[in-house]
């Protein structure tokens, strides 16, 4: 889909996660981020926008690593804290990555992913074409059960804001790395769910893709 495609909200038929090609890895430890690399903020800031024409190239440990961090790494480790704020810091967001090897959930104390099911379900992360090509789909997940201190009034609103500042800070990691992106959300939560074996309590709420830009 061109970038000047404006997004349709038809449905589309279901889809089956493919197979995994290869030998599957249970954990995948990621390269420390370098802090000192990328372009400035306000460079990124000046290139961030949406791209939907992504290569099928995989990316490099070290940009998987970094943008994982960038996403919601800790940057804070004598307290915990996150490259993303969250409301009372519940971190109610869990991070799952469909690669071509697998779906893995980002663990932040060990800067790793581990491995959650062994399909490749990047086309099941969205509708639009090129979901299932690009090397890498984020996908966000509410874990509602750390949200029982939190006003049910509130839950919906302030996880969905989470998910917004944590996509945004891959939004401007890709552009400070020169990757390309773009947040989605136009997603089958039900099949989202079931392609990642969720609890019923994990909600699928927003996904992203990434890659180099096409060529
Ligand atoms: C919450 C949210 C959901 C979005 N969902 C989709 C989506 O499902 N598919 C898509 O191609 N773009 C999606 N977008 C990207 C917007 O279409 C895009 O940001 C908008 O057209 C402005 O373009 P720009 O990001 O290049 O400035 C979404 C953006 C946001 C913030």
């Amino acid at each position: 889909m061109a970038d000047s495609v404006l997004l349709s909200c038809d449905a589309l038929p279901e889809v089956q996660p493919a197979a995994v090609c290869g030998a599957v890895v249970d954990v995948i430890e990621l390269p420390k981020p370098d802090i000192e690399a990328g372009a400035p903020l306000l460079t990124a800031l000046s290139r961030r926008k949406s791209h939907r024409s992504l290569s099928e190239e995989a990316l490099c440990a070290q940009a998987l690593g970094e943008l994982l961090w960038a996403a919601n790494g800790i940057n804070r480790p004598e307290s915990g804290g996150r490259t993303a704020p969250s409301a009372q810091a519940f971190n109610e967001i869990d991070i799952y990555a469909a690669l071509p090897g697998g779906v893995y959930r980002y663990d932040p104390k060990g800067h790793r992913l581990v491995l959650k099911h062994a399909v490749d379900a990047r086309n099941l992360t969205g509708y639009q074409d090129f979901v299932g090509t690009a090397p890498l789909d984020l996908v966000y997940v509410v874990q509602m059960s750390r949200l029982l201190q939190m006003p049910p009034q509130q839950r919906e609103t302030f996880s969905a804001i989470a998910a917004g500042c944590i996509s945004q800070n891959v939004s401007l990691y890709c552009a400070s790395a020169g990757l390309a992106t773009v947040v989605r959300g136009w997603i089958n939560h039900r099949l989202l769910a079931d392609a990642l074996r969720l609890n019923e309590d994990e909600l699928p709420i927003l996904a992203q893709t990434i890659g180099k830009p096409a060529l």
